[in-house]
């Protein structure tokens, strides 16, 4: 699979966008249609990835197909998995989908609970395992996923959310290794507070919100030079540095 010199994504082949409807999917889309790479979208809904796909046919000038994949049908994973590259060739995967919810509803709601780790850990690394095993079997690409800050320390506001991500970040970081040599990039992307339909009711300081669109420039520049961690906005390296640096006493002393 050819490279093109000033990018690590691969120059054949389509981008797979899993969870194309997630406010920071959509922008990573247009993102990638601008650099003039071919997609295909996968999500649940059949009328919603017509809109999408519509959307980015107009701004790219070229056909984007489409795939119907609920991530909690877990009976199709293979077949749907079988369809989508029977016919396309993949260059990467970007992964999206996933859920958060209020904590208090999380710790009264055990079926809630099981719905957000199905979602955010289980359902994903199962589909995860399918294609970072195809795309060595093709022999390269890359595998770009949604972790968050929130997995880098527990905190008390979204413990459950949280070690979600804790065990997604885990699992990325073994399936690096894992590929490592194989051409297969593996990246996880740990973004802070992004305004999308997620983070609809923030409370935080406004100022720690980010723009979907700025969130996704620095998504693609991590694809491009394939950093194997992407903290977006950049500043939450430094911040969860120090924040996982400090003892537990003093950790649940910071707010929010
Ligand atoms: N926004 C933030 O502040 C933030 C911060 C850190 C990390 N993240 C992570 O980034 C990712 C995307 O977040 P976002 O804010 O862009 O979310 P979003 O706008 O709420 O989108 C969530 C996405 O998940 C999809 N999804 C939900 N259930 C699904 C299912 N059963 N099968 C397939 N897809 C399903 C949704 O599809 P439908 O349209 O069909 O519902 C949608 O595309 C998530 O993993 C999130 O945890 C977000």
């Amino acid at each position: 699979m050819g490279l093109n010199t000033n990018t690590r994504v691969p120059s054949s082949g389509r981008i797979a966008i899993f969870g194309t409807t997630s406010g920071i999917a959509r922008e990573v889309s247009r993102a990638f249609v601008r650099e003039g790479h071919d997609l295909v979208l996968i999500g649940r809904s059949a009328e919603a990835l017509r809109a999408e796909a519509a959307d980015l046919e107009v701004r790219g000038n070229r056909p984007v197909p489409v795939c119907v994949w609920d991530l909690l049908d877990r009976q199709h994973h293979a077949e749907r998995f079988a369809e989508l590259v029977s016919n396309t060739e993949l260059s990467g995967v970007f992964f999206a989908a996933g859920v958060l919810y209020p904590e208090k509803d999380l710790e009264n709601d055990g079926d809630l609970t099981r719905h957000l780790f199905d979602m955010n850990l289980t359902e994903t690394i199962v589909v995860l395992n399918l294609f970072a095993h195809h795309l060595q079997r093709q022999g390269g690409g890359f595998l770009s996923v949604l972790s968050s800050v929130a997995g880098d320390r527990g905190r008390a506001a979204n413990k459950t959310y949280g070690a979600s991500k804790a065990g997604l970040t885990a699992y990325l970081e073994g399936l690096r290794a894992a590929m490592q040599g194989t051409g297969v990039r593996v990246q996880t992307v740990k973004p802070g507070p992004v305004r999308t339909p997620m983070t609809d009711g923030y409370k935080g300081p406004a100022i720690l919100l980010a723009e979907p669109e700025a969130v996704a420039r620095d998504i693609v520049r991590g694809i491009r030079s394939g950093k194997a961690v992407v903290y977006t906005p950049g500043f939450w390296r430094l911040v969860m540095a120090i924040i996982r640096a400090l003892p537990e006493s003093l950790a649940r002393k910071v707010p929010g």
